[in-house]
């Protein structure tokens, strides 16, 4: 038997059913925002992954020759597209832009509960400015749309990238690693960054100063030990997000990000009942536009980890009721077969979701197989019930029998 391949999933009928409602949830919040849709396809030329995303992600990316010899790469995220959209045929729209997309991404990682290979993201990216309000405005969607879906548990923790880079220029460390520290100091591997910060000549006492600053955590308070520009943006956000009703947020300096082109304020949302792969949400203020060919724009944007916020609604217990069909129509014998063919036609015409026996069931089958596929009401044609211009409707819940006039029916089941 071939199997699908590892770190994909498929979704049977009953999971896409709660897929498609948690992701219609999640585009409504995106356009009460004011935020559009757009799609971006699912490969690129490698080079744009290449040029900024970072070490994690090139390491993890899904990429390949084409018959044309061309370098193409599988999208491990949906930023880089959607600021090649907006150099492509964008640029000249009013600011700031506001865009939404929802889609698969790629990412050859080490599968295991909530980290697959195949997954997929929900995100928003805002383009064209940069000032605490530009970040308090996606802060505030995303926080929106984790409330929307009904998750209780999560945390969102807010940083600014540009104190962390300051520090690491100021001590030393050449621009070029600094890529490479970050992605250390992101993981809390300190252990390990050690070494590299040796190597490059950073004294004991600034890479100390590098690890603490990495663990400023706490309430707005917290904002009085950041230095200069950076703390009063973040106090700014922070003032904007309570006057929006956004209170349940922490400051965190040692908020990093795995990408690459950050260069501000970044956030990341977690939800403890996923243990280990927790990140929900992750974003922030970054610059792209200049390297793929276009003038330098400062945007801001997030992406929800649509897969790992519903494992997390699962794990909390939230139930999502499946809503089946309205009618489904049995036909009491071949006789009166056409007859209820005439009847499910009229039903669907009418936008009523409807299905028929297609498989010359008895009524009892028939009945179980209603059960099976959750119809609300069965509809019952019979030849006596056909001889008064009329069908036996049976709610499926009350058990109530009703007989209905076949013109009437839509008006019944509405
Ligand atoms: P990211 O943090 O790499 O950011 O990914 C966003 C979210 O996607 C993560 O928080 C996580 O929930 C989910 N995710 C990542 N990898 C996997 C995986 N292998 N399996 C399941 N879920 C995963 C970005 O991608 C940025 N483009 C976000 C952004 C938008 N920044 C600015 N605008």
């Amino acid at each position: 038997m071939i199997q699908k391949p590892r770190g994909t999933r498929d979704f049977l009928p009953d999971e896409m059913e709660r897929r498609r409602h948690y992701e219609g949830v999640l585009r409504h919040i995106a356009r009460t925002f004011g935020f559009r849709e757009i799609a971006t396809p699912i490969f690129e030329e490698t080079e744009l992954f290449v040029l900024r995303s970072g070490p994690n992600i090139l390491n993890e990316l899904y990429a390949f020759k084409d018959k044309g010899d061309r370098d193409i790469a599988l999208r491990p995220e949906m930023t880089a597209p959607a600021i090649r959209m907006f150099v492509n045929g964008m640029s000249n729209e009013p600011k700031p832009i506001k865009i939404f997309y929802f889609g698969q991404c790629f990412r050859y990682e080490r599968p295991q509960s909530g980290r697959y290979r195949e997954f997929f993201q929900f995100g928003a990216e805002l383009i064209g400015n940069k000032n605490p309000e530009s970040d308090a405005e996606i802060i505030a969607l995303a926080a929106s749309m984790i409330e929307a879906l009904g998750l209780r548990e999560y945390r969102i923790r807010i940083g600014h990238i540009g104190v962390l880079r300051q520090k690491l220029a100021d001590a030393g460390v050449p621009k070029e690693r600094t890529a490479e520290v970050l992605q250390k100091l992101d993981k809390k591997l300190y252990d390990e960054a050690e070494p590299i910060l040796m190597d490059m000549g950073v004294s004991d006492l600034a890479r100390q100063e590098i690890f603490d600053l990495t663990e400023t955590v706490g309430g707005k308070d917290v904002l009085s030990e950041v230095p200069g520009e950076a703390g009063e943006y973040l106090r700014s956000v922070a003032e904007i997000l309570e006057r929006m009703g956004v209170r349940d947020i922490d400051i965190d300096l040692g908020v990093v990000r795995g990408l690459d082109y950050y260069t501000g304020m970044v956030f990341e949302a977690e939800a403890p009942a996923l243990g280990a792969e927790k990140q929900i949400c992750g974003g922030g203020s970054y610059t792209l536009s200049e390297l793929f060919g276009g003038e330098q724009v400062f945007s801001t944007g997030f992406a929800i980890g649509f897969d790992r916020i519903l494992l997390a609604m699962e794990k909390e217990g939230t139930q999502y009721e499946l809503r089946g069909i309205d009618a489904y129509v049995v036909p009491t014998s071949d006789i009166v077969r056409g007859e209820a063919y005439s009847v499910v036609s009229m039903l669907r015409e009418a936008g009523i979701s409807s299905d028929i026996d297609l498989m010359g069931r008895k009524m009892a089958k028939a009945m179980k197989h209603a059960s099976a596929v959750r119809a609300g009401n069965v509809i019952i044609v019979g030849e006596k019930e056909l001889s008064e211009d009329s069908v036996t409707v049976r709610n499926m819940s009350s058990g109530e029998q009703t007989l209905v006039k076949i013109s009437d029916i839509v008006r019944f089941l509405s």
